[in-house]
């Protein structure tokens, strides 16, 4: 199926990249013959959706944070996979935070806040609609409603978001006053922020000292702080990655009943991959990240997404995945399972020292504690452990030295990261708010310790080495300690081996 570009009879039309090979019509009797005889459209009012309320709210709290200054946070546009082909579509997670829009919002929408006297105004400037007057519906193949759905009208997402709305050509007026007090979320949108660029440039009358009464870059401090403000998630985020993890629990289920034709193919990872998506597409919008479906020394990798190998009995398979709800929050959960149902001695060995590092990590955390703990306590474990299988040229106390370290060798990767719109979530907020920061109810994040002995690490003895063991949960903050939400997915080697013998 081709791609048709937009046969607008404008003055100058841009060219038709698609020229070589569009077959639209350009005749007057076609042209004339499908603008007519459509039915009017009936679209009931929907109420409020639920994250309306909670998304104002959002609003209301970086409004409070950057008084007197302009804030456009873009949804973006549609990524090019090759040529007219795109990716999946996904809006930019600040603005699905503050607006509530998940994947059904529409792509190139941008969420104004315009300070007022006493806060910001919101407006939402998106494409609604096309009217059959315009040749869009059918020669547009990028955003036409023949090629990639109808559009909702401004009325109905006014009424469903909560938010007053304005079409996307509106924005230009916004662009015209742009100045040196508005802020934009950058990597959003290259397109729109090249124009702020130019126009902060033409429009900015600043004193000769402006430059010091202004963050040096201030649109990394809006950035900066959208992502401080999902620190703490509010009561229908935490919903929202409860139902997230409930999907993936099921996805993992699938995997564990799909074990026959995984072991009875030659690439078992991808029908792996395959069976946890296919749960993904179905309960939700996608994988929060490529699905990670490791078999035998593949697990020592930490990011294999490759995904073409073997699942061989007698090896583990090490499955790190999370589906994405409709609302693109996500889960992120990683289970290593004895491919024929039981684990050997050492691989038992391996997986329960791994577990005691996560145990011990949950067992710390509550509120007032620094998030950096966690993974120091998991270091503990996973120092001991090492040490005492004779893997570490000191021992355990010795190698946990900031100065020494050698147990990193078997995990080089951190032990927690916060989760939430994006899998590693708050990415962009400071140091002391995140790897310094202290927890508080309402956080959620990973714990997720692993050991990875590499098959040509000499340090290990043979029958430790390509084996990679990790053990991944979503913990929740409470009042008084924590929740860990994915508990219900068996964590125990005892629990893994009596879910795969069907429990
Ligand atoms: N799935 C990526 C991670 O665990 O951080
Ligand atoms: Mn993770
Ligand atoms: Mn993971």
């Amino acid at each position: 199926m081709d791609a048709m570009a937009d046969s607008s009879t404008s003055a100058a039309p841009s060219p038709n990249p698609n020229a070589n090979r569009s077959t639209t019509p350009v005749s007057n009797a076609f042209r004339e013959y499908i603008a007519t005889q459509w039915a009017d459209r009936v679209e009931p009012t929907p109420a409020p959706r639920q994250a309306a309320a909670f998304a104002a709210a959002r609003r209301q709290r970086i409004s409070a944070m950057h008084p007197g200054e302009r804030l456009i946070v873009p949804a973006g546009p549609a990524r090019v996979r090759s040529n007219d082909t795109d990716y999946p579509y996904r809006a930019h997670s600040a603005f699905a935070h503050l607006t509530g829009w998940g994947a059904d919002a529409v792509p190139e929408s941008v969420l104004v806040l315009e300070p007022t006297g006493t806060g910001h105004e919101a407006t939402l400037y998106f494409r609604p609609t096309a009217g059959r007057d315009s040749d869009e519906f059918y020669a547009n193949a990028a955003i036409g409603e023949f090629w990639t759905g109808p559009r909702p009208s401004l009325a109905h997402v006014a009424a469903d978001l909560d938010l007053p709305t304005k079409p996307l050509d509106a924005l230009e007026d916004v662009l015209e006053a742009t100045d040196a007090t508005t802020r934009i979320v950058r990597d959003a949108d290259r397109e729109l922020t090249d124009q702020v660029d130019g126009r902060r440039l033409l429009n900015a009358e600043l004193p000769a000292d402006a430059a010091e009464s202004i963050d040096t870059d201030p649109d990394a401090v809006l950035l900066r702080d959208l992502s401080e403000l999902r620190l703490v998630k509010d009561e229908w985020e935490i919903a929202q990655l409860r139902a997230a993890v409930a999907a993936t629990k099921q996805g993992f289920d699938d995997v564990v009943a799909d074990r026959p034709a995984i072991i009875a193919h030659p690439r078992g990872e991808r029908l792996v991959e395959g069976t946890f998506n296919r749960r993904a597409r179905a309960e939700g919008n996608q994988v929060g990240y490529d699905t990670i479906a490791a078999s035998g020394p593949h697990a020592c990798i930490l990011h294999w997404t490759r995904n073409d190998g073997p699942v061989v009995p007698g090896d583990l398979i090490l499955l790190d995945a999370g589906i994405e709800l409709d609302s693109l929050y996500t889960a992120d959960i990683t289970r290593t399972l004895p491919i024929n149902g039981a684990y050997s001695e050492v691989q038992r060995r391996v997986y329960e020292a791994v577990r005691e590092a996560a145990d011990a990590a949950f067992a710390i955390v509550r509120p007032g504690i620094r998030f950096r703990e966690i993974h120091a306590e998991a270091m503990k474990v996973i120092a001991a452990k090492t040490a005492e299988w004779g893997f570490l040229p000191v021992g355990a106390a010795e190698s946990l030295d900031p100065e020494a370290q050698y147990h990193r060798r078997y995990m080089v990767h951190g032990t927690s990261h916060h989760l939430g719109l994006d899998v590693h979530d708050c990415a962009q907020a400071r140091r002391e708010l995140y790897l310094e920061g202290i927890l508080e109810p309402g956080m959620v994040f990973t714990i997720e310790p692993g050991l990875y002995f590499q098959p040509d690490d000499l340090t290990v003895p043979e029958e430790y080495r390509g084996i990679g063991v990790r053990i991944e949960d979503n913990i929740l903050v409470t009042a008084t300690g924590a929740e860990n939400l994915s508990i219900g997915i068996p964590r125990t080697a005892d629990e893994v081996e009596a879910w795969l013998a069907g429990a």
